[in-house]
């Protein structure tokens, strides 16, 4: 298995390009099920879990063709998915454990095909998970769901009919799966307490593009008329906005000076709020975002994760990394996910000062982080391990690279390339 080794203590400066977001990607991915045209997606961003759903696809009959590499910049590949034929409805536990977001098959599964099987996600290292509200939304569609030898078998009689959705909570995946769904129902459905999340947008804009009728998008309130059919279209990924908060704060940790090109400041204000606080610039250039650090520590300060406009879950490990080198001291609440502090036992091992109290973390800022061997159980943890070593004396060794390789493309290529002394070690 990979690992990276880190030498900390260099101060990171140069441009580091901002990829297509992971998360919005797989939900277009799963929407070229809808139709029996061409979804041409560009801007994808070359990773483990892209492969995963494009091996997912390729099981139910997508046609997948790769039309275009990355090339250095951060224009991404280009994929055209054909969906003319599913030739299967089953989603099988072999792929669906190795990825949670293989759920988003089943929403366009039962609208195209009234039929679907999928296998039971299960919990995962950040928390139990569970996905009964794409269930419910699903069912006051129409769809008849059974639970049955961990599958999710769904299927509906005379199509899905629109409905008014109300989700008791917010949830990205439910939101995406409904609105898939909704597209090819009968009639109207309203979506209530949706996510308002970048990737659910760029999801319904690119559902429109394909000729499914959607108002409300960006708010909590999506309304969707169904059309019979949809066609295909070309539409390009948006930015990854967990990718371009994480090179933020690699910058911030090593009191850097780094352009993300093609970030994009609309999509990260809650951060660069919190960021601002802490003492970090950050100004919008020609490129995309310039990240600067006015002294060479970033301040305490306290956030708390929510959806989407809030402070990211996603971002919640890295700022914790950031938070144990600054001055004074920091509290970070988790509200979305019920686990996800597994990086404070090993971000303590390299030094930091933290100790949680239920879904929050109190930080103390110390002197500086030593390096160590590391691991961690999921990737945001992962990265922020990478970030503590840039910032730690010595050397850090980050096993378990796989975890790096879902979410973030070139990763080690990208910090070398302002900078930092990371190296992947091959086995
Ligand atoms: C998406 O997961 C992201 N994944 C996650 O990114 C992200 O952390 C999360 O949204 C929150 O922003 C993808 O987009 C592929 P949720 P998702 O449904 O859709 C509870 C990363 O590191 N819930 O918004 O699975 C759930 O347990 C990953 O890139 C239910 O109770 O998240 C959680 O506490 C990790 N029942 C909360 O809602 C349900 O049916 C939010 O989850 C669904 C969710």
């Amino acid at each position: 298995m990979d690992r990276i080794r880190i030498h900390g203590g260099n101060r990171l400066a140069g441009t580091i390009p901002v990829s297509g977001a992971k998360n919005a990607a797989l939900p277009l991915m799963a929407a070229s099920l809808l139709t029996q045209d061409t979804l041409q997606l560009s801007n994808l961003p070359h990773l483990a879990d892209i492969s995963t759903m494009a091996k997912l696809l390729s099981q139910h009959g997508v046609a997948l063709e790769m039309n275009g590499e990355a090339s250095g910049g951060h224009m991404g590949r280009v994929f055209s998915l054909s969906a003319e034929t599913i030739t299967n409805t089953v989603a099988s536990y072999d792929l669906v454990r190795t990825m949670r977001a293989s759920i988003l098959v089943l929403g366009p599964l039962l609208a195209r095909e009234g039929k679907a099987q999928v296998s039971l996600p299960g919990g995962c290292a950040i928390g139990t998970r569970p996905v009964d509200l794409h269930l419910q939304g699903l069912e006051q569609l129409g769809a008849e769901i059974e639970l049955e030898e961990g599958y999710i078998k769904a299927r509906v009689k005379g199509g899905l009919k629109g409905a008014h959705i109300v989700l008791p909570m917010v949830s990205v995946g439910a939101t995406e799966n409904l609105l898939m769904a909704a597209c090819l129902a009968e009639g109207e459905t309203v979506i209530s307490n949706a996510a308002r999340e970048p990737e659910v947008s760029d999801l319904a804009n690119c559902l429109v593009a394909m000729g499914a009728k959607i108002d409300g998008i960006g708010s909590d309130t999506l309304s969707v008329t169904g059309v019979t059919s949809l066609k295909g279209a070309a539409h390009e990924v948006v930015a990854d906005r967990i990718e371009t908060g994480t090179y933020a704060m690699a910058a911030a940790i090593t009191g850097g000076d780094v352009i993300l090109a093609g970030g994009r400041l609309d999509l990260i204000e809650s951060t660069v709020e919190t960021l601002t606080r802490a003492g970090v610039e950050i100004t919008p250039t020609e490129e995309g975002i310039r990240v600067r650090c006015k002294g060479e520590k970033v301040e305490g300060v306290d956030t708390m994760t929510e959806p989407f406009p809030g402070f990211p879950t996603d971002l919640q490990a890295q700022i914790m990394a950031l938070l144990s080198c600054a001055k004074g001291a920091s509290m970070v609440t988790e509200t979305i996910f019920e686990n996800r502090f597994m990086h404070v036992p090993e971000l303590c091992r390299m030094g930091a000062n933290i100790h949680v109290h239920g879904a929050s973390a109190i930080i103390r800022g110390v002197e500086g982080l030593t390096g160590a061997q590391v691991m961690a159980t999921d990737l945001r943890a992962s990265v922020s391990l990478v970030l503590a070593g840039l910032a730690a004396q010595g050397e850090t060794v980050v096993n378990r690279v796989y975890h790096l390789d879902r979410g973030y493309e070139r990763l080690e290529e990208k910090l070398a390339a302002c900078g930092a002394e990371i190296t992947r070690i091959r086995e």
